[in-house]
């Protein structure tokens, strides 16, 4: 684990998105930030939502963010939350920073109280489905 932070920058984006996240469900705020590959910076946090299911995450937004802006390419990624340990994103999200993220792309977890992890898009979502098996189709 790294104790230090390598992307400050990236870091406060997702501190400042957290900041705004509405969680009133779970109290559980995150904030995600996305550096797009015009080293241009996108920021989201969840939405919690009464019908549960309808909720969106973090990530999600900040993609969504990237994309209303014209981007569609992420380089380094960074999820921060209120958590004893750095938290992964959820499946869903791996998927979605997939389809905007090549394997070898930085994705930062990291705690408000500091601690920081590092791992890849690849390595959070190995074997995963690509355009490449529609081939047929
Ligand atoms: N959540 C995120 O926004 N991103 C993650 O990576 C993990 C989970 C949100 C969804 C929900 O609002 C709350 O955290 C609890 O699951």
């Amino acid at each position: 684990m790294l104790m230090h932070n390598t992307a400050p920058d990236l870091r406060d984006a997702a501190m400042a998105a957290r900041r705004n996240a509405y969680a009133p469900y779970s109290n559980f705020k995150v904030g995600a930030a996305m550096r797009a590959a015009s080293g241009k910076i996108y920021i989201g946090a969840n939405v919690e939502n009464v019908a549960y299911p309808v909720g969106t995450c973090a990530e999600e937004a900040a993609l969504a963010a990237m994309i209303v802006a014209g981007e569609t390419e992420v380089i380094e990624a960074y999820v921060i939350a209120d958590a004893p340990e750095p938290v992964p994103p959820c499946g869903a999200c791996r998927q979605r920073l997939k389809e905007f993220g090549k394997d070898d792309v930085t994705v930062w977890m990291g705690t408000t109280d500091g601690k920081e992890e590092a791992t890849t898009i690849g390595d959070l979502l190995p074997g995963a489905f690509d355009a490449g098996y529609m081939a047929r189709s």
